[in-house]
């Protein structure tokens, strides 16, 4: 009989894969070699998605002046939502909002926008009642891509903070189509050990057993 599990080997790459994975912000600034980056972006690209609508486009930025206004971007939403931080929460915490390295976009060797496709109501598999399930299958492209980087040495951070709209724009997304993240992709000095957002204090990770239930839904 064939076994269809992996060997003890391969299983722990792939758990370490998981395991050491980490939201990167800090990046060396050396490029990333065109076969490598199409070999990271065919493991992004076989990714599962609902109905094989494969709703994931990739803009690559090689021109310096777009990455400064990306950059831009993303440095007025990060005062937007410092701002909005402070309305809710206590002032300290903008503060400490500020203070947080949010994004790697100047020093990565390669920057990537993950774009929704255009024309995604005409697929209805899986979408019917939850459409947000092309953002899910974008999700597992990016992670698809993470996890391959890590694998390889590469660090991958993912900037959600930028007003779609603007980027849009900037990059003449059609209107109908979506981005959704910026991706930092780049070789890194050391990975985090954990994820930088506990190492700086900002925020706690929960544990498992916290968020698996029995039978019903059961506060946390
Ligand atoms: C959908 C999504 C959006 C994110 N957006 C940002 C972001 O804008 N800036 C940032 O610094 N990290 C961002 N992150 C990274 C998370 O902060 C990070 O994944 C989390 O703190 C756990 O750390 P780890 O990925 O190293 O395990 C994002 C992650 C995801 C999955």
């Amino acid at each position: 009989m064939t076994s269809q599990r992996f060997s003890d080997l391969e299983i722990a790459g792939v758990y370490r894969a998981i395991n050491e994975r980490r939201d990167m912000r800090h990046f060396k600034p050396d490029p990333v070699p065109p076969e490598l980056l199409q070999k990271l972006l065919n493991a992004a690209h076989r990714a599962p998605s609902v109905g094989l609508m494969q709703p994931w486009r990739f803009i690559r930025i090689t021109k310096a002046s777009i990455r400064r206004k990306i950059y831009d971007l993303v440095q007025l939403e990060r005062l937007e939502t410092s701002r909005e931080i402070g309305l809710k929460d206590s002032s300290p915490r903008e503060t400490e909002f500020m203070r947080l390295k949010v994004e790697g976009i100047l020093e990565c060797g390669e920057l990537l926008i993950a774009t929704l496709c255009d024309q995604r109501e005409k697929y209805i598999f899986g979408r019917r009642t939850l459409p947000e399930m092309d953002l899910a299958s974008v999700s597992c492209a990016i992670q698809n891509l993470w996890l391959a980087s890590r694998a390889e040495g590469l660090g991958l951070g993912w900037v959600s903070l930028f007003d779609p709209l603007e980027l849009s724009t900037l990059l003449k997304i059609p209107t109908d189509a979506k981005p959704v993240a910026i991706l930092c992709l780049g070789y890194v000095e050391q990975f985090y050990k954990k994820p930088m957002l506990v190492e700086e204090g900002w925020a706690k990770e929960k544990s498992l057993s916290e968020l698996v239930m029995e039978n019903s839904w059961h506060a946390i």
